[in-house]
Parts: structure tokens; C-alpha cells; sequence
């Protein structure tokens, strides 16, 4: 009886064994093969790339090998040996096979032929058994931990901050709501208002868009904290950047200004993306390969080049100076568009920039405010890490601190202190300079794997219209 212990295939590509015993187990990318031997190349998620089984007919029967079709799962024990064709350093001589799971060519989905990507979004619950999101999903991994354990690594403590609120942290409006209310029948109050005092949190309640106001609330206890986790955006932006439900990354510190701010951004992206080009060699040759053959030219230049830092009134001199007729208006005020910010990064400046000092009035409440500039004008410290092909990757600021600027600016937008006292307390009991700011995790990967659509590097994308799986 052959071992029935598994070797991961990524370490019997690496092994140095020869003429030993070992079992793999995986799933069928291809067979093929004559009436004296079939090739069978298996995967195992384990790495890129498949080993190759060598399986004899005469062995094994034609019964058998014919029911092995692609998408089927195997365990094969046989003798791990020098290969003898070219491609691979290594192939299995089958000695056992045991099939755990036929898939019929009739009618499972993935064959070995490519698949268009769009095609491959409608049986997103196969897609990882691709090659292409196989090496997005290990991609997707490595970014994981590397966060963790730059933070880790810097001093950050880890802080989970609620999914469910009953407050808009961007004051954007555009958030789920969360109730157990019969939606049909919701109980009213006497102005005929729905009653949310009889629902499941006695107030009206939502999924966050962002966990930065209460991990503000860490920041000013622990020093710096981060969070990573999911926010959920319901604006209908059906855009190759945009998602209802994606992942950010969001540290804030204490004792922290714009500068610092920049500098823990340029710090933290450099790390990660240095961390894939020598962590994920690799997948990141099979996707540079397949779909973007300047990948890791452009991921170096990321890493080896200096940001950009440029104020947003300088900014919009550059586009207004620009002579490119823009889609969408540019003028003092007005927000940037991605058509906007990748001019500056991929047309002018041919790197990252951080634009900083937005005008207040399209920021969220809580920037810290400047002084009005010499034409009166009204900004934030607000800054923007904008990157070749992603447009905005990370959205931070500094926070106003000061008690009163902000409940000004709290009163001005019409919001309401009822939700947010908790927040103005830390304004009036030890109140700190603090700034953070928010990565968008799916940004990051899209960046990284060069992959052209947001949903493409999500396992289940939640867009518009779309939440199967
Ligand atoms: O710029 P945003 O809205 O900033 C915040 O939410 C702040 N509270 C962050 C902070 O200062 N702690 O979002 C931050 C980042 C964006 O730069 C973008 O990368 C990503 O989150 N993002 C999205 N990613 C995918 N789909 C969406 N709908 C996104 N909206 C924002
Ligand atoms: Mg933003």
C-alpha cells in the first residue's frame, strides 16, 4: 500500500527527491495522451503550475483513465522521477489512482480551451480553479498578510471595528440598511413615520461604509491602530473600479500630520507591492504573461521612484494647462475624476502622486480645516494617493481636532450630534493630532495583478444587480 499521506504538487515541483514514493492529490487541467500512455497534468492550488502523471493504460485500464476527463479530482501514489519531457523537472509514474470525483465533459463548464474573463464572472463559484484566478487568489493571500504584517511589524494593533452602524462615517448617504422590520408592513408612529424604535436596534441602522470614526476612538487610546474589513457602499457606480462591497485597510495615528500621513502611505504601499514582486514571482509571470506584459516593469517603478506630492490647486493648474479636452469640467471646486487623476499620474508626472489640500467643501466633515488661502478659499488636509491605471487607491486625511471647528462644520452640513456624540466626546476630553487613511484592498490587487476590472479580483463580486454565489 503506497503512502497516503499528501505532498503539496508547489513541493514536489521544488524537491530534490528522485525515484521516491508520493501522493498528490488535485484537480484535472488536461489529459491527453495515446493507446500506450496518458499525460495527465494535475493541480492542486498549491502553485501555478501542474505536475505531470504518467499513467499506463496497460496499468490501469481504459475503464478508468476514460473516466478522468478535465475538472476531475484525483489522488495518484506513484514514483516522483526526472522528467523526461521538457517543461517540467519532474513527473509522477503513476502507481495508484483513485478518482474522488468525475467531472462529465458534457456539461461541467471549464474545459481547457480560454475563457473569456466575462464568461468566467457567470460560474464565478469554478473560477478559482483557473489558472488566472488561481494566481489572483494567491496573489489576494500574500497582500493579506503582508499588511498584517507591516502593521505588526510597525506597532499597529489590529482593531475590529462594527459592521453595523447608526452612523454615516463619509456622509456620502449611499448605505444599507440593516433591519428586521417587516419591510412590507413596518410598524409607523404617529406622524406616519416608520418606527425604527421597534426595530432590532431601536434606531435606524446600516452596514458601515468605512470603520475609521471608531477606530479614530482606538487611535486615541493605543497610539496607532488599523483596521481590515469589509464596507459596503451602495452608490450605482458601475465602473471597472467600484464595488458595493469591498475590503479597506484603514490605519490612524496619533501624533500624526499630513506629512506623516504621506509618508506612512508611500511607506506602506512600497512594502506591499515590493512584497509581491518577491513573493509571488510566479503567478505575477503567468498574469504579466497573459494579460498585461508590462506588470512588473510598472510594479518596480512603483517601488524604486519617489510620489508625487502636489497640492490639489496646483493640480488643477497642470489639467487646466493640460490642452486635453477632459470629459468631465475641471475647475477650482469641482472633484477630480479618474480621467483627471491619471493624466496627472500616467501623462505628467509618470508616477504615484499625492494630491493633498482639497477644497472642504467636496471632503468629508471631519478633515482637519487650513486656513482660508490668500484668495479666501477654504481647504482640508485631505490627501488622495492617486496610481498609473487605479486613478484613486487610498482617500485619508488629518482630522480636525479642535472641538468646535468641527461641530461647526457638523452643524453647517446639517448632520446630526444625536448620532455622533461619541465622536465629539474624543473632542472634549483629551482630544490629539491624529490622521489615517483608507486603502481600498481591491485597488490594491487590481494594481497589483494587473487585472483591468474590480470584479475580476474579488472571489464573489457584490455590484449592482449582482450578488449570485
Ligand atoms: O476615499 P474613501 O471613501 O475614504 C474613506 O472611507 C476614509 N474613511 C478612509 C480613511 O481616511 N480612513 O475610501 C478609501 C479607499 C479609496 O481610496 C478606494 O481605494 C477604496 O477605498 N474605495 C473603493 N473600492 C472599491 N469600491 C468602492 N466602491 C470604493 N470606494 C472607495
Ligand atoms: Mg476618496
Amino acid at each position: 500500500m503506497l503512502s497516503k499521506s499528501r505532498t503539496k504538487i508547489a513541493d514536489a515541483l521544488r524537491s530534490q527527491a528522485r525515484d521516491t514514493e508520493i501522493t498528490v492529490m488535485g484537480w484535472v487541467r488536461t489529459k491527453r495522451g495515446n493507446k500506450n500512455v496518458a499525460f495527465i497534468a494535475l493541480n492542486d492550488g498549491s502553485t501555478i503550475h501542474n505536475i505531470q502523471i504518467v499513467a499506463e493504460p496497460e496499468r490501469f485500464g481504459d475503464e478508468l483513465l476514460g473516466r478522468i476527463a478535465t475538472g476531475a479530482c484525483l489522488r495518484v501514489a506513484g514514483v516522483l522521477v526526472e522528467s523526461q519531457g521538457s517543461g517540467q523537472p519532474v513527473e509522477i509514474q503513476a502507481r495508484e489512482i483513485e478518482i474522488y470525483g468525475e467531472a462529465d465533459p458534457a456539461t461541467y463548464p471549464l474545459q481547457k480551451k480560454g475563457h473569456s474573463l466575462e464568461f468566467l464572472r457567470e460560474i464565478a463559484y469554478l473560477r478559482p480553479r483557473t489558472n488566472t484566478f488561481g494566481a489572483v487568489l494567491r496573489i489576494s493571500h500574500a497582500m493579506a498578510f503582508a499588511i498584517h504584517r507591516y502593521f505588526n511589524d510597525h506597532g499597529f494593533y489590529y482593531l475590529h471595528t462594527p459592521l453595523i452602524t447608526a452612523s454615516d462615517a463619509e456622509g456620502a448617504g449611499a448605505m444599507f440598511q440593516v433591519t428586521t422590520l417587516d419591510v412590507e408592513k413596518p410598524p409607523r408612529t404617529e406622524e406616519g413615520r416608520v418606527d425604527y424604535s421597534q426595530d432590532f436596534f431601536g434606531k435606524h441602522t446600516s452596514l458601515t461604509v468605512s470603520g475609521q470614526l471608531e477606530g479614530e476612538l482606538g487611535a486615541l487610546a493605543l497610539g496607532q491602530i488599523y483596521t481590515f474589513g469589509p464596507t459596503f457602499r451602495a452608490e450605482n457606480s458601475n465602473t471597472p473600479r467600484h464595488l458595493a462591497e469591498f475590503w479597506m485597510i484603514e490605519p490612524e495615528v496619533a501624533f500624526c500630520d499630513l506629512e506623516d500621513d504621506m509618508n506612512l502611505a508611500e511607506d506602506f504601499l512600497k512594502y506591499l507591492i515590493r512584497y509581491a514582486l518577491e513573493n509571488c514571482a510566479d503567478d505575477l509571470a503567468f498574469l504579466e504573461k497573459m494579460y498585461d506584459e508590462e506588470l512588473t516593469a510598472r510594479l518596480r517603478s512603483v517601488v524604486e521612484n519617489d510620489f508625487v506630492r502636489l497640492d490639489y490647486t496646483e493640480g488643477i493648474e497642470i489639467l487646466k494647462a493640460s490642452g486635453v479636452k477632459f470629459e468631465f469640467p475641471v475647475d477650482w471646486g469641482l472633484d477630480l475624476q479618474s480621467e483627471h487623476e491619471r493624466y496627472l499620474v500616467e501623462k505628467h508626472f509618470k508616477k504615484p502622486v499625492i494630491l493633498i489640500n482639497y477644497p472642504a467643501a467636496i471632503k468629508a466633515f471631519y478633515m482637519k480645516q487650513n486656513e482660508p488661502d490668500a484668495e479666501g478659499r477654504r481647504t482640508v488636509q485631505a490627501m488622495d494617493v492617486l496610481f498609473p491605471r487605479i486613478g484613486e487607491i487610498i482617500g485619508g486625511s488629518v482630522r480636525e481636532e479642535n472641538y468646535d471647528k468641527l461641530k461647526a462644520k457638523i452643524d453647517a452640513e446639517g448632520m446630526s450630534e444625536e448620532e455622533l456624540w461619541w465622536y465629539m466626546d474624543t473632542r472634549r476630553w483629551g482630544s490629539a493630532p491624529h490622521a489615517g487613511f483608507g486603502l481600498g484592498f481591491e485597488r490594491l490587487k487590481l494594481f497589483v495583478t494587473g487585472m483591468a476590472n474590480v470584479r475580476d479580483v474579488i472571489p464573489f463580486p457584490r455590484t449592482p444587480k449582482n450578488a449570485e454565489f
